[in-house]
């Protein structure tokens, strides 16, 4: 099986896609969604972002490679009854059964960034959406000291080094290779704007707990535990995540977690 979708099928991003509900809708309320506007929504989850696109009247297709999060988006459209959204399996790398120029709007909202092949991803992005209309994407920053970033980095240290030829997808947080893989696919460099940006993480819970969530369900920190079991280090890799998410707990409380985490937000226009 393909590497990528084993990675994310191994896990269930639901329990985690639950603490982001609140910064996805608000997202999509500035995108400027009108009714009957085509919209791709890859790397779509269980619909985040897809499902209050439909709410807002476009015609949205989510795309992801894990075949449980595509069931799971379904469910969530049957129990709202919504008719103008569906989700389907799919690699941001290579859209096939997808037309050129068949949507207004693209949006990847810390999805496509995990992909294997950038280039081809950023190829393909731009070939789906029509002439005049946009591609907006949210991608984690390399180094940031916020949540995201610095779990994929804890994560990274505890797991075995990549393959041989791996981009890491943080590189996607990374303005000039951006700029690169847009470039390439044929976009002119000022089409290409750039915004910092916040995601908000709401859990009814301390913030071990959500800790915990992202240990047991989280493809990339799922892999990172077993490593360390392996190499008796569960307990450091523990300790070590789960003192991130109470230093970065902007609640107030010790029973309820908010946590900010800052991402790139990358605009093209084509
Ligand atoms: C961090 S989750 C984000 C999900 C959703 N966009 C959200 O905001 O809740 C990353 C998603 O990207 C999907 N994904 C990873 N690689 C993909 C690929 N090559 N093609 C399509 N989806 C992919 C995963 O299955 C997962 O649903």
């Amino acid at each position: 099986m393909n590497a990528n979708q084993a990675l994310w099928e191994k896990g269930d991003f639901t329990h985690i896609a639950a603490s982001m509900r609140q910064s996805g809708e608000s997202l999509v309320a500035g995108l400027g969604i009108t009714k009957g506007l085509k919209v791709l929504d890859l790397g779509s989850g269980d619909g985040t972002t897809a499902l209050p696109e439909a709410q807002l009247g476009a015609d949205v297709l989510g795309v992801d490679i894990a075949r449980n999060l595509v069931e799971a988006g379904n469910r969530r459209v049957r129990e709202l009854g919504l008719t103008n959204v569906r989700f389907r399996e799919g690699d941001a790398c290579d859209l096939q059964g997808i037309e050129d120029a068949s949507f207004d709007l693209v949006v990847s909202i810390f999805g496509a960034m995990f992909a294997p092949k950038p280039f081809d991803v950023a190829k393909e992005m731009v070939r789906v959406t029509k002439p005049g209309g946009r591609i907006v994407m949210g991608n984690w920053i390399p180094n940031d000291p916020t949540l995201v970033a610095q779990i994929l980095k804890i994560s990274a240290s505890y797991t075995p080094p990549p393959p041989e030829g791996f981009v890491s997808p943080m590189t996607w947080g990374v303005e000039s290779h951006v700029i690169d893989r847009f470039t390439s696919a044929g976009i002119p460099k000022e089409q290409i704007s750039f915004f910092r940006d916040t995601y908000t993480f709401d859990f009814p819970g301390a913030p071990s707990e959500l800790a915990r969530e992202f240990r047991a369900y989280y493809g990339p920190t799922m892999n990172a535990f077993e490593a360390a079991q392996k190499s008796g280090r569960e307990a450091n890799l523990a300790k070590e995540l789960e003192h991130l998410f109470v230093r970065e707990n902007k609640s107030g409380r010790a029973d309820a977690t908010s946590i900010p985490a800052t991402y790139l937000r990358v605009t093209v226009r084509r």
